[in-house]
């Protein structure tokens, strides 16, 4: 074959380059790189454009000078914004916005609503309510059909033209024939369903899943066009499962909820263009995932809310993340034929120890009681800043003595019944405040870190043992 030289000329600023581009590296037009042959070339558009991010063969690589280095995007601080439906959780979750040339992996388990959560990201970018402009998006699957995809977009109530379906699992295919759209985005659902000819294994094998993913990387660093893949986590920890991937991509997302419960939180897994202590909190609702308005009282039951009081409830405050969650513990103490204990939501070690302490330190009876500890919304927790709450709630049920809803308790219990202090104090209590709680029992020790800050509304109580609590609370 004789090879013309190919040239890709931007239709707004001229500027000329040997490689197609998704937007023009000179004035950042998207879609506006047209291609140009010299003399009676007989290259194909895949080979001249595609050949370049799919694997190499030896000897085409070489070392560069550092100063021939090309410097990719010209803006790198620019981030194409995905505020929408969800609010502007995803796009915290990811830094600030997805940013143009970036891999990035959505994870989860089958069902969790990645899909659904790609398709509105494909839908908030090809309606361009933040970008300004429509922008064209390709979707990907080969999971499902075009047709299904369009029914979930119905449900969704998307109704765009900018979206473009393809249903594919041939990456070199895929990537030629998004060329002549340039997207803004390119979505593929799922990375377990793609595969590279000419790489050894089936699709979802650890060799295709790992060239197709580096072969999308290049694809994204080369044109400046995010990719967003969805890769499915088994239960079993299959081997080809995203975990091997998360090397190769800049940025990974997991999606997590519980089959029972319309919450879905996204948590950043790994970041090169941000912090990974965010978490995103999203409701799975019958038109797609929606912002939840109160993100840090969605574990809390109907009656934490209520003006009823109940005993043997306590309230806690927990972090994920650099988030704070107010969880409701339960304890029920019942004397009688049995002394058996059931913990669920907590460690049963801690539970125990509390219970030990409990009796010895503060001369609570419970070795006669069946004690039964629970944490609503199936929250399990896991920070020793709950164990005053856990405390507190036994005493109530004990005693018998509701503990007002307004009253919460952050503190780590000792051995010999004194309060310890926990990490980010400040933050925890800051949001009982926000919600207008009027009391929170914490530890002697953490008035210091609080220094004199004032929570308006809310009384910070200092106890030194769980006896100047039970003193001050019941
Ligand atoms: P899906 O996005 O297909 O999950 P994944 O791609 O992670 O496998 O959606 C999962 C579930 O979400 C599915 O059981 C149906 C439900 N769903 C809603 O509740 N509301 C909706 O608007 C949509 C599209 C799906
Ligand atoms: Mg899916």
């Amino acid at each position: 074959k004789g090879k013309g030289k190919v040239n890709w000329v931007c239709n707004e600023c001229g500027y000329s380059d040997g490689q197609w581009w998704g937007s023009c590296r000179e004035c950042n037009a998207a879609g506006t790189m047209t291609r140009f042959s010299e003399g009676n070339s007989s290259v194909s558009v895949s080979e001249a454009a595609s050949a370049s991010w799919l694997p190499q063969h030896a000897g085409e690589v070489r070392p560069l000078r550092l100063t021939d280095v090309s410097r990719g995007v010209s803006r790198p601080d620019w981030r194409i914004p995905l505020y929408g439906p969800f609010g502007n959780e995803v796009s915290r979750v990811l830094g600030g916005g997805l940013v143009p040339g970036s891999l990035v992996l959505v994870g989860g388990d089958p069902g969790v609503g990645k899909s659904t959560l790609l398709l509105q990201i494909a839908a908030l970018i090809a309606e361009g309510h933040n970008l300004g402009q429509p922008a064209p998006v390709v979707y990907v699957s080969g999971e499902e059909s075009v047709e299904q995809i369009g029914n979930r977009a119905d449900r969704l109530t998307i109704g765009t033209d900018e979206i473009f379906l393809y249903s594919s699992t041939d990456v070199e295919d895929i990537l030629a024939k998004l060329q002549p759209l340039s997207p803004r985005v390119l979505i593929i659902d799922s990375i377990q369903t793609v595969y590279l000819k000419g790489v050894i294994g089936s699709a979802g094998g650890i060799s295709q899943v790992k060239e197709c993913t580096s072969a999308l990387l290049r694809f994204a660093k080369k044109t400046d066009i995010p990719v967003l893949l969805i890769g499915h986590v088994t239960k079993s920890g299959e081997i080809a499962g995203p975990r091997v991937l998360e090397h190769i991509v800049d940025v990974v997302l997991y999606m997590e909820g519980e089959k029972c419960s319309s919450h879905r939180l996204l948590r950043s897994v790994k970041n090169r263009f941000g912090s990974t202590d965010e978490l995103g909190v999203l409701e799975m609702s019958q038109s797609g995932l929606q912002a939840v308005s109160n993100p840090s009282e969605m574990f809390l039951s109907e009656q934490c809310t209520d003006s009823e009081f109940l005993a043997g409830l306590a309230v806690a405050v927990i972090m994920d993340g650099s988030r704070a969650f107010l969880i409701e513990i339960q304890a029920l103490c019942a004397s009688g034929s049995t002394t058996s204990r059931q913990v669920n939501g907590i460690q049963a070690s801690r539970a125990d120890m509390i219970i030990a302490v409990l009796t010895k330190q503060a001369g609570l009876k419970l070795q006669d009681n069946a004690v039964f500890l629970n944490v609503v919304s199936g929250v399990t927790l896991t920070e020793t800043a709950g164990d005053l709450a856990v405390a507190a709630a036994i005493c109530s049920s004990f005693l018998e003595f509701p503990i007002p809803n307004s009253i919460a308790f952050i503190g780590e219990v000792g051995l010999g019944g004194e309060l310890r202090t926990v990490p980010r104090m400040e933050k925890r209590v800051g949001t009982l405040a926000k919600l207008g709680y009027k009391k929170c029992i914490v530890p002697k020790s953490a008035e210091k870190s609080l220094g004199s800050q004032v929570f308006e509304g809310l009384e910070v109580i200092g106890c030194r043992n769980l006896k100047e609590v039970i003193n001050n609370v019941f």
